[in-house]
């Protein structure tokens, strides 16, 4: 079965893989009805393609919306449960079938991480699945097909792939080989990301950033993430918002709540990013990083908040009461109360 999406259909990239399987001699069927922030009721819809067609390993080209969602069709169609039943950390009994993964945005990752992210449409929250079994065996990282993305997608999932990289950095869980990934992730976006939004045909440009989303992937998916990840799931799903956009947006926030406990890991990103940060307080360097953070999202035109994004302030209490509940808070290096959510979500007002 071959997963993607009806935007990937539109570009070279599909027609290639279909006439490669077709020269292998191998039948195949395509299923592409995923939305991003993919749903539930799409897995279960995919699995109901797969088992139709008697299919026994999967293959998917997309951003990673569809990359989660053939994971979730993997998942089900070898444990036989709703996908639902999957949340949380190692709660998959049965490997699911051979996955292979053609990432086709710069960010997410998902060909690397143990992570699939589901949007529990009915509930409307955005449902994490953690386990080594949806570590795909196979990701085939090739920077051409992230020319066809738009300047938006660039910067949303190249902020995203940044967030990845912040947040294991600065997690709990980090190790030393962990943050050899993440720092070099974080050099590699700021150095390049600009460049591959201005210049979408910059083969240069979009292998760095293919591979600082590689490097991220490799770094959150053994120290996982943080804040930026749990508010945004919650943001994600309640409202159906871009990924990426909402981690761009609440990165500075979370830095900002974060930094006096992680104040040295912090600096070092200050220094990769070429701050002159020598002589300053604490406080100072706080709000020097911040402020770089945000016209970094501006440089790529990004100046929302999230009052602009449609979030009302009744939201906060809805949206904070998902986000303490999802598994990135753990390895957040500032364990939030439900009440430092809401406060992180009223400054990104
Ligand atoms: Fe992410």
């Amino acid at each position: 079965m071959i997963v993607t999406d009806s935007g990937l259909i539109k570009t070279p990239w599909l027609n290639e893989v279909e006439e490669s399987v077709t020269k292998s001699g191998i039948d195949y069927v395509v299923f592409s009805s995923i939305s991003p922030n993919p749903r539930d009721y799409e897995v279960m819809e995919g699995v109901d393609c797969y088992e139709r067609n008697k299919c026994n390993i999967i293959l998917a080209i997309g951003g990673g919306s569809v990359l989660d969602a053939a994971k979730g069709i993997g998942i089900v169609s070898s444990n036989h449960l709703h996908i639902s039943a999957f949340e949380g950390v190692d709660k998959i009994s049965r490997p699911m079938p051979p996955l292979i993964c053609i990432p086709t945005t710069g960010g997410t990752a998902a060909d690397v991480s143990q992570f699939a992210i589901i949007n529990n449409y009915g509930e409307r929250y955005k449902m994490a699945i953690i386990s080594k079994s949806v570590v795909p065996d196979v990701a085939l990282i090739d920077p051409e097909v992230l020319t066809s993305m738009d300047g938006f997608l660039t910067a949303c999932t190249g902020i995203d792939a940044l967030s990845h990289a912040f947040e294991a950095y600065v997690s709990n869980a980090s190790s030393a080989v962990t943050d050899l990934y993440a720092l070099e992730a974080i050099r590699l976006i700021h150095s390049n990301l600009l460049d591959s939004y201005h210049n979408p045909n910059d083969i240069q440009a979009r292998g760095k950033i293919m591979l600082a989303s590689l490097y991220a992937g490799l770094a959150f998916s053994n120290a996982s993430l943080g804040c930026v990840h749990s508010l945004a799931h919650s943001l994600g799903g309640y409202l159906d918002l871009p990924h990426g956009e909402c981690n761009a947006i609440l990165l500075p926030h979370v830095v900002d709540f974060n930094f006096n406990s992680a104040s040295d890991r912090y600096k070092n990103i200050a220094k990769i990013f070429d701050l002159s940060i020598s002589g300053l307080s604490e406080l100072q360097i706080k709000n020097s990083l911040i402020d770089h953070l945000k016209k970094f999202n501006q440089s790529l035109g990004i100046y929302s908040n999230l009052s602009n994004k449609h979030v009302k302030s009744d939201d906060i209490l809805i949206l904070s009461g998902k986000a303490i509940k999802d598994p990135c808070n753990a390895t957040n290096p500032k364990p939030p109360t439900k009440r430092d959510l809401e406060v992180i979500y009223s400054e990104a007002m």
